[in-house]
């Protein structure tokens, strides 16, 4: 039995890469046990796996996100967390908090990095009429979506792709992903 490394995950709304990474900590040999949930979100329907799958779960609001950040080392340390995930997490953690957060914090992001950095990622790429897309998994740094990349996956574009079809294609991909990602960074 491998010695699994005490991980949170931050989310604020579906949860679906929440869901995969919840699904393969629970193969034996997967480097990671999901220990922690936190959803800045109060109704995030990803909190509905912490639920089902019966792991300890925070909501905590961001409007102040100094006292944010503050409550979530609180609960982190007490948990034991040495990995921090985030996956959907729409807020970007200030410089405080990554420097009292001793271990690696890694994030997903819906496009090719280092292109297409922020929000509407799939808008931006139809209108730009880019031949593919992806998702990239990185490591978190002070600056949004820029700290060192682990992996990526490319996806094509499609001319009938629409928002949402292109949207979907991707997070079918995130959702292999991310996963790859964290076995990779404990190989
Ligand atoms: C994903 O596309 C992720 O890359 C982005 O937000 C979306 C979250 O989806 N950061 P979900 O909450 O995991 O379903």
């Amino acid at each position: 039995m491998v010695k699994k490394i005490n991980t949170c995950i931050f989310i604020s709304g579906n949860g679906s890469n929440l869901k995969f990474i919840i699904k393969n900590s629970r193969e034996y040999n997967f480097p990671i046990n999901v220990k922690l949930i936190i959803s800045n979100n109060k109704f995030a329907y990803g909190l509905k796996y912490a639920k089902k799958y019966n792991i300890p779960y925070k909501y905590y609001t961001s409007n102040n996100l100094p006292r944010f950040e503050r409550n979530c080392l609180i609960e982190i340390k007490k948990k034991n967390i040495k990995l921090l995930c985030l996956a959907g997490f729409m807020k970007v953690l200030t410089k405080n908090f990554l420097n009292n957060f001793k271990y690696k914090i890694i994030n997903i992001h819906p496009s090719l990095l280092p292109k297409f950095k922020g929000l509407n990622t799939h808008k931006r790429v139809l209108m730009r009429k880019e031949t593919y897309s992806g998702c990239t998994v990185h490591y978190v740094n002070s600056k949004l979506d820029s700290g060192n990349i682990i992996m990526k996956k490319k996806v094509f574009v499609k001319p009938t792709d629409t928002i949402n079809t292109l949207k979907n294609r991707v997070l079918k991909e995130e959702h292999k992903l991310y996963s790859k990602a964290i076995i990779s960074m404990f190989r």
